[in-house]
């Protein structure tokens, strides 16, 4: 599909977005594992929660679809079944490395695949922890998607993760979760702690010790009422684009404000955007509130290290938000972007050369002068959802009406992204 983005002179209003991601997933994943119906409300409506709920239903979970909520008949720790065919994780790097965590664990044989894209995403980092508890993996190319799993009793492990990794952590603590004792994952840099708090919400038992975290295995979930705060990175988009156009002054309601994920809040307050939290409150453990944003002049600045690892899904719009900036952007350190759903150094670089800006690339990262001028141009989204809709925010700042090729990616993790943003800008 292509969309044709017109630029925009304001993006104002007030707005509420779907569920987040990276919640849904666990939540999805947790209920189908638990003793009894648990009730998720505003569930994410991407394509890759729906790939995480159709695996559930497939390894034997009662799912039911409502609007706005999703309700799942769990089946215990112990409960799930063999799949009939291969499980299919569509473009969702969490689903395929969460729930192998998951299946490593069960009394049956699996496979799990997905896409072209997650195809090419490496699976060394979950198989290697899940080999040290016991479990038996096979990859293609030794490393590669569809995985087949050969369940059976794992153990409890200390495993020191050697890349940030979210969904590796989760992926040994849902292992864990099914061993007989305690296991441990250090983590070189805080990521986020969705897991870990998701798990506390079901009732298992879960320590956090600075960037320690153990889950005690064997423990029974229970079912449980809960609602997703909308997902902060899908804000990031209309963050930015209220950012980048004159006259804007946005409100996002409902949107999760975990400290692990708000590193973008203060990177955008550090540049000098004008962003305010105007109410906070607590769901299942996660922090929920509203943002207002309004158009600011914005500095640049350098992303690296840590910060680097806190707003990866972020680079992509806050790259068209540097490239606007009074002085830059320079990212290092994020050599991960490179094997996300696309190469998203090489797919920045490339929309911002048809666009008529400038970037220079680097191994790690990429630098990008300020106050560069947005040409109107038809950028792709080489089937990546995050670079479509980052590239749909750099259109309202073009000289004209641009095209976003491949647009229908966005539903990876936001189908209402166009409809939103049409609502937002004049
Ligand atoms: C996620 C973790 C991150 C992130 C992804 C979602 C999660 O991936 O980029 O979009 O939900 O745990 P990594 O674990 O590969 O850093």
């Amino acid at each position: 599909m292509r969309e044709t983005i017109t630029p925009a002179r304001s993006v104002s209003g007030a707005i509420q977005l779907p569920g987040d991601k990276s919640i849904s997933h666990r939540y999805g994943m947790l209920a189908a594992i638990a003793d009894g119906a648990s009730t998720i409300t505003n569930y994410s409506t991407g394509a890759d929660c729906q790939s995480t709920l159709c695996c559930m239903q497939a390894l034997g979970a009662d799912i039911e679809r409502g609007t706005g909520t999703v309700s799942i008949r769990g089946r215990g720790l112990d409960g799930l079944r063999g799949p009939a065919g291969m499980l299919d994780a569509g473009n969702s790097g969490s689903t395929i490395r969460m729930l192998s965590g998951i299946l490593a664990a069960q009394r049956f044989d699996s496979s799990i695949g997905g896409d072209e894209s997650l195809s090419r995403r490496p699976m060394e980092r979950i198989m290697k922890p899940l080999a040290a508890m016991g479990a038996s993996l096979e990859a293609r190319e030794g490393r590669l998607p569809p995985l087949t799993i050969h369940g059976r009793p794992l153990h409890p492990i200390e495993y020191t993760l050697p890349v940030a990794s979210a969904q590796v952590k989760s992926c040994v603590l849902f292992a864990g979760l099914h061993a007989d004792g305690k296991t441990t994952v250090h983590e070189p840099v805080r990521t986020r702690d969705h897991t870990e708090i998701a798990l506390r919400e079901f009732g298992a038992d879960v320590d956090v010790i600075q960037r320690s975290i153990s889950v005690t295995g064997r423990a029974r979930l229970e079912a449980r009422e809960l609602t997703v705060p909308g997902d902060l990175s899908s804000a990031a988009f209309f963050l930015v684009a209220a950012l980048i156009v004159s006259e804007s002054d946005l409100v996002i309601r409902g949107v999760g404000l975990n400290p692990t994920r708000t590193a973008l809040l203060d990177f955008l307050a550090g540049m000098g955007a004008q962003v305010k939290i105007l109410e906070v409150a607590q769901t299942g453990g996660e922090l929920i509130g509203d943002i207002q944003i309004r158009k600011s002049a914005v500095r640049g600045g350098t992303l690296e290290g840590d910060r680097t690892a806190a707003l990866i899904d972020e680079i992509p719009v806050l790259a068209v938000l540097g490239a606007a900036s009074e002085n830059g952007l320079v990212v290092r350190d994020a050599s991960e972007l490179r094997v996300k759903e696309t190469d998203r150094i090489q797919t920045i670089a490339d929309n911002f050369r048809s666009m008529g800006l400038e970037v220079e690339v680097k191994p790690d990262g990429f630098e990008l002068p300020g106050r560069q001028h947005f040409r109107a141009a038809e950028v792709q989204s080489f089937g990546d959802h995050r670079i479509a809709m980052a590239f749909s925010v750099a259109a309202l700042a073009a000289d004209g009406p641009c095209v976003v090729e491949g647009s229908e990616a966005a539903s990876v993790s936001f189908p209402e992204f166009f409809d939103t943003l049409r609502r937002v800008t004049q």
